[in-house]
């Protein structure tokens, strides 16, 4: 069976690339939109279903979503660190 590919956003370079990409075409859910619900406390795919509804209908976007949501505590847990190293200089 062949797998079917929603898009080809790079999760990896969300961060040089500003636009914005439905990651949920059942809800209507943006990249955008579940990066600020990861950034308000969001850490599981189980917070964004309840949050945001994504991945309550097909279930095609989980594996995206989740990219997300580890892209987004990677970043921040990075600023967090790089704001620390920059008081403690
Ligand atoms: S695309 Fe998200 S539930 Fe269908």
């Amino acid at each position: 069976m062949q797998k079917r590919t929603i898009c080809n956003y790079n999760y990896d370079t969300h961060l040089l690339d500003s636009s914005v990409m439905y990651i949920c075409l059942c809800s209507g859910v943006t990249d955008q939109q579940i990066r600020e619900a990861v950034k308000a406390g969001a850490n599981e795919l189980h917070d964004l279903q309840r949050s945001l509804g994504v991945s309550i209908g097909c279930g095609t976007c989980a594996e995206a979503a989740m990219q997300i949501i580890g892209t987004t505590l990677q970043d921040s847990a990075t600023q967090d660190l790089v704001a620390r190293l920059s008081h403690a200089a």
